[in-house]
């Protein structure tokens, strides 16, 4: 029997479970690389403008994506707690995307809007004066550094022209002209801007 062949032959069993698998993988993969849904932008996602982009660079340098996830999983205890799920088309400007696998804080992809300026302000300086009981922790020197304009343009640059993320020379022109503008209020301005894309949600 032909299929006792395969039962006593480790090597050729390898090599059939290899293939079995490679076809289920090419139909479940191949697709997505070419559906719309996935490769382009929801209507109202736009390539973060220079300020959102500087707030990110921080997001990333400081490691929030150790604590915090920005990806809500289509779940009712999820969407009930963070909002709407997430969609692909939302990270098409995400580079590299920043959906995480670790959650000691809360996920962040809708946490735009939640609170106030000033309350990210007081939580990023000091956690533990609006949550009590929080164990993340204070990023106060963000308050003191500032922006690198000139950097950040060079930064936008190569992900217009090595990524194609249409940027307009104007939305360069703008991260040159972010003078005096603090880590903090950077990253304010990310943090109130994740979930926010228009009519699109
Ligand atoms: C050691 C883990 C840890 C790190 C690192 C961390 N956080 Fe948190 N974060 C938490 C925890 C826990 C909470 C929930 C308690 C609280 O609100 O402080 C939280 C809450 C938050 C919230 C409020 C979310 C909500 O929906 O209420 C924001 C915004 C936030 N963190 C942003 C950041 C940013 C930005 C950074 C990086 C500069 C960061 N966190 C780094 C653990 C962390």
């Amino acid at each position: 029997m032909s299929h006792e062949i395969v039962e006593k032959n480790v090597g050729l069993m390898g090599v059939l479970i290899f293939i079995v698998i490679s076809i289920g993988g090419l139909v479940e993969i191949v697709p997505l690389l070419f559906a719309n849904q996935t490769t382009q932008p929801l209507k109202g996602v736009e390539p973060y403008p220079a300020i959102e982009f500087a707030g990110r660079d921080v997001y990333v340098s400081e490691g929030c994506y150790n604590c915090h996830s920005q990806q809500i999983r289509p779940f009712r205890a999820e969407t009930e707690r963070y909002g709407d799920y997430s969609r692909a088309g939302e990270f098409v400007y995400d580079r590299p995307f920043q959906w995480g696998s670790k959650r000691t804080g809360p996920d962040l992809a809708r946490v735009g809007g939640r609170y106030t300026d000033q309350w990210h302000y007081v939580h990023l300086m000091n956690p533990r004066d609006v949550v009590p009981q929080s164990n993340m922790p204070a990023y106060p020197w963000l308050a003191e550094r500032t922006v690198d304009g000139d950097a950040l343009a060079g930064r936008m640059a190569a992900q217009r022209d090595r990524l194609g993320v249409p940027y307009s020379d104007e939305d360069i022109q703008a991260a040159r002209e972010l003078e005096d503008v603090t880590e903090m209020e950077a990253l304010i301005a990310y943090l109130q801007g994740l979930g926010q894309y228009g009519e699109g949600q």
